[in-house]
Parts: structure tokens; C-alpha cells; sequence
């Protein structure tokens, strides 16, 4: 979750420091690329969409206040010059992660906004008004799509219970990480859907994984779910199989952060775990998530590059001193702290993993719902 002012002259940009949640709320301000790339690659914000958002808007930033400059930047010059400049930024917000194909699409969509205005002959401040207005546009489109894809799945996946004999009502889903308002612009992707069948009374319980190493699950989803007041259930990663086991539920719904054309998707560590014992008990397994999570350009899930995040931070855990009424006392309230001995001989830390297509039931985006055909594979050119 990223927010800034509306105006030009108004561009100020905050992020939730989402290390500190639940615990502690603090309001980062954004002033430069540099602290847009090592926020995302700190992971201060985090989340697909998240990330492609704040780095979209940190070139708006950045750029609006160069217009506003006295003297104006060397690189306002010529558009020529504006290039050299805006390009190397582009790339370099680029690197902060590699597995989200959100964050390559907004800097891609810049550049081709980029290159266009250059074609079309418009001058160095002109074409600096178009990329800010993109910039922005990243950021804000994201809410509206959404709230389309929740509704999209959550009507998809009530009448594919109605057509096994269910009721349609009452229905349990499990989802891993966080997809919600934090990991995005606004009401999430999977959470979303979530929050969709609750509004509209469908939900029965919503269970979410704790999501090691990083919680984004203990921390944030049970954060954003306890302030929605969804009824919902916390469970450790390593008890999905027991979760299925024993209890009723009638889907488990993922975010992603890149889903390759045949269906094969990547998305936070844990989630192929869920797939297969999905999978075991005959439970829909749904991908939710923006088209710009589609990556076309890569066949399948071996193409999908995988972030290994630092050992380290297999080796910690965050959180509050408990019991919290110590922080009354003027003790720090937020610790790492550490889990294992130090400098183990090896951690494998990666940070997400591929879960295949014949795992998945349906991938939905704010286009529609894609199923697999009688041949049993995915055709995403309906739903980009
Ligand atoms: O490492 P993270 O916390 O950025 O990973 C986030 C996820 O894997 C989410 O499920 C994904 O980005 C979708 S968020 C709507």
C-alpha cells in the first residue's frame, strides 16, 4: 500500500512500513528512487502489485518535481536527454525483485510510453507529463480491477460448489501469504475475493497460513482480517494437510506474481505445499491476479525466475515483546529475533515457488475465469 497526493505539485509519497506490522504502524515517506528500490527490496512494501505501484509512482515523483525545479534539470533539455536519464531509473527499480512480473510491466509500460512520445515529437516536459500521468495511472488502476476479479471468482467459485451439491453458502477458503489491501492498491486479490464472499454473505471462514519466514500471513493477513472483522482462522504452514483433513473447505485462493502462458505460477513459498494436498483432497485450487500478472513471454514455470531472499532472514522472526503492556514501560516493542544458532552451515531460503498447472482449477483475472479445456490445459488468452 502506497499513497500520495493527487497534483502535481502534490506529490508526496507514504508507505506502511510493513516490517513493523502488526505492532507498530509507521508512515515512510518516499522522496527518491533510491529509498523507492531499497524499500521494495527490504521488503518495507511487498506485494505484486505493491511494488509495481510505489516504483511507478516514485518516477512520477521524481519526475513532477523536476518540472517544478529552479533551475530546471540538465536532462529537461531535450527529450533525447530525458531518455538517458529516465531510462537507467526505469532499469533500476527493474532489479529491486525479480519475481513479480508486476514491477517489469509498470516499467515497461513507462518505457513504451517513453518511446512514444519521443515517435510523436513532443518535447522534454511534455513527454515528463505523460510518464507522470502513467506513473500514477499504475497505481490507480489497481483498486477497480480488484474488486472485478474478486467478483469474478467469488460468483465462479459459488456456483461451482452449487454444481457438486453444495449450497453455496457457508463456504471456508484457505489462502497463503498476504494479497490483500497491503500487498496492493486497495482490497486485494485473493483477500479479496475473500472480502467479496463475505460482504455478500457467502463466506463462512476465512484460514490463512502463517507463511514463513516472513508471517506476511500471522502479520498481515490476520491483521487485515481482523480489521475487516472476517471471520477467520490462523494456522501454521505444516498443518494444511490437517486442515483439509478435518475440516470442510471448499477452495483454497492464492495471489501470484507471475503466472507463465500455460498456467504454471509462481507465488510466495508454501503455496505448491497447499496445491498438492489441495490437489489430494479435491479441493479447488484458484489463482487470483491482475492481468499484468500474466507473462506471456515465458512457456512455462521453469522460465519463472525464483528470488532467494538472505539466509538470514530464515533465521528470524519479528514481532512485539510480549506481553505488550511492557512497551507501556518505554521498552522497545518491535524485535527480531533469532531462531537458530548462528551461521548454520546451509539455509535454503527461497522465497517463492512454482505451483504447476494441472494443480490449478482456475486462474482468474479482472478479465474473467480461465478453466483448463477438455485437453486439460489453460488457454490465458481469454482472461489478458
Ligand atoms: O514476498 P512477497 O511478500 O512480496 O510475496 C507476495 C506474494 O507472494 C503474493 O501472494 C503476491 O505478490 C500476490 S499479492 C496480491
Amino acid at each position: 500500500m502506497a499513497r500520495e497526493g493527487g497534483s502535481l505539485s502534490d506529490d508526496k509519497i507514504e508507505i506502511v512500513n510493513q516490517l513493523l506490522l502488526p505492532h507498530t504502524t509507521e508512515w515512510l515517506v518516499i522522496d527518491t528512487i533510491e529509498q523507492a528500490h531499497d524499500a521494495i527490496k527490504t521488503m518495507k512494501i511487498r506485494g505484486a502489485p505493491a511494488i509495481a505501484s510505489l516504483a511507478a509512482l516514485s518516477v512520477s515523483q521524481h519526475l513532477s518535481r523536476a518540472l517544478r525545479a529552479d533551475p530546471p534539470p540538465e536532462f529537461l533539455s531535450s527529450p533525447e536527454g530525458l531518455k538517458t536519464h529516465v531510462s537507467p531509473i526505469l532499469h533500476f527499480l527493474f532489479t529491486a525483485r525479480p519475481t513479480a512480473v508486476n514491477l517489469g510491466a509498470a516499467t515497461r509500460r513507462l518505457t513504451r510510453r517513453l518511446q512514444a512520445s519521443l515517435n510523436a515529437g513532443k518535447d522534454a516536459r511534455t513527454i515528463a507529463e505523460d510518464l507522470i500521468e502513467d506513473g500514477r495511472q499504475v497505481a490507480a488502476e489497481d483498486v477497480g480491477r480488484n474488486k472485478a476479479m474478486a467478483k469474478c471468482g467469488g460468483d465462479w467459485l459459488v456456483d461451482k460448489v452449487k454444481s457438486t451439491g453444495g449450497s453455496g453458502n457457508g463456504l471456508n477458503v484457505l489462502t497463503v501469504c498476504n494479497t490483500g489491501s497491503l500487498a496492493t492498491s486497495g482490497y486485494g486479490t485473493a483477500l479479496g475475493l475473500i472480502t467479496y464472499l463475505y460482504e455478500t454473505k457467502k463466506l463462512g471462514r476465512a484460514y490463512y497460513t502463517q507463511t514463513a519466514p516472513y508471517h506476511q500471513g500471522s502479520r498481515l493477513t490476520a491483521l487485515e482480517l481482523k480489521t475487516l472483522q472476517i471471520p477467520s482462522t490462523m494456522i501454521v504452514d505444516t498443518m494444511v494437510g490437517s486442515l483439509f483433513q478435518h475440516h470442510d473447505i471448499h477452495a483454497v485462493a492464492v495471489g501470484a506474481d507471475r503466472i507463465a502462458r500455460n498456467g504454471d505460477t509462481a507465488n510466495k513459498i508454501g503455496t505448491y505445499n497447499a496445491a498438492v494436498l489441495a490437489a489430494r483432497h479435491n479441493i479447488p485450487f484458484i489463482v487470483v491476479a491482475p492481468i499484468t500478472t500474466v507473462d506471456l513471454d515465458i512457456a512455462d514455470g521453469s522460465g519463472i525466475p525464483i528470488e532467494y531472499r538472505p539466509p538470514l532472514e530464515a533465521c528470524v522472526v519479528r514481532g512485539a515483546l510480549y506481553p505488550p503492556s511492557l512497551d507501556a514501560q518505554g521498552i522497545k516493542a518491535q524485535a527480531a529475533v533469532m531462531i537458530t544458532p548462528e551461521e548454520l552451515d546451509g539455509i535454503y531460503n527461497p522465497s517463492f515457488d512454482v505451483t504447476p498447472a494441472e494443480l490449478i482449477t482456475a486462474i482468474v483475472t479482472e478479465r474473467g475465469v480461465a478453466v483448463k479445456g477438455s485437453e486439460g490445459r489453460f488457454d490465458l488468452n481469454s482472461v489478458v
